[in-house]
């Protein structure tokens, strides 16, 4: 199959918006679901069917998807390979909980030979269908394996809307309903210096940063894990500057602390 044939060939064509079919879908959802519900609210469209990069709404819209499915269609929709990889397992088995299967380890094998060196080795850990739930299983695991609770995020980071995930999402905005959320949460602001919360110079802010983290990993009680969101749609904080893992690292090493990429 031709690159071109993997999308829809005339994307994008966007008529009236949102069109009279997706206005009477979006108004049934609205009083069929609870208002919990929450992207139509900014992007008023009723998606029919996907393919490659591009997007049909049920009005004959055609768009290109740069949602990409929250992030996780990395090959696009309906991509011939991955459905039919798909129809060929789902014939032979859907779910095994954590029973080994010669198709799951052939997957670990996969992730392995892409993992850098001196990590082709490390053993894997799935977390569970979300994002959320890998984030709840990553904390769980720091906390099993150091014997330590308290966790450090980043000041505009975001982890998820689980419980435990949620108190690490920084601002008010995703908490504020929820109190009281899991104790011993600290938050350190993040060299990030085109929205810099700190100053325009990379530097400065990376002392600050370690400064910061080093008083607050050790109140009350030494520290667990630091979550550092290598890139996220959601968090204000976008892509970890090298400097910050290469000058981080060496001061978490010291302290005991794991460092968490989620
Ligand atoms: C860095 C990061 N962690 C966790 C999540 C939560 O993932 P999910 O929405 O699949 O639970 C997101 C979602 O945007 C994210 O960007």
């Amino acid at each position: 199959m031709k690159f071109e044939e993997l999308h829809f060939s005339k994307a994008p064509e966007i008529g009236t918006l949102p069109g009279p079919c997706s206005l009477s879908l979006l108004s049934k959802q609205q009083s069929m679901e609870g208002s919990a519900v929450s992207y139509p609210r900014n992007i008023p469209v009723v998606m029919e069917e996907g393919k490659g990069a591009t997007i049909k709404d049920v009005d004959g819209n055609i768009f290109i998807d740069f949602f990409g499915g929250a992030g996780v269609m990395a090959v696009g929709h309906n991509n011939p390979s991955v459905m039919a990889a798909v129809q060929e397992q789902q014939q032979k088995m859907t779910h095994t909980l954590d029973f080994p299967t010669e198709i799951r380890l052939q997957l670990i094998e996969e992730i392995q030979s892409v993992m850098p060196p001196g990590m082709k080795k490390v053993r894997i850990q799935f977390g569970g269908p979300t994002g959320s739930d890998a984030v709840e299983m990553s904390l769980k695991l720091a906390k099993y394996y150091t014997g330590r609770h308290p966790f450090i995020a980043f000041q505009g980071g975001y982890h998820g809307m689980t419980a435990a995930a949620c108190t690490l999402n920084s601002g008010k905005f995703w908490k504020e309903h929820y109190l009281p959320m899991i104790p011993e949460v600290h938050f350190a602001p993040y060299a990030y210096c085109y929205r810099c919360p700190c100053s325009p110079q990379s530097i400065p802010v990376l002392w600050n940063v370690l400064h910061t983290m080093n008083t607050c990993w050790k109140i009350p009680t030494p520290g667990c894990a630091l979550l550092l969101p290598p890139l996220s749609n959601r968090s204000r904080v976008k892509g970890v500057q090298l400097f910050l893992q290469i000058h981080i690292y060496p001061v978490l090493h010291r302290s005991v602390l794991l460092m968490m990429f989620c």
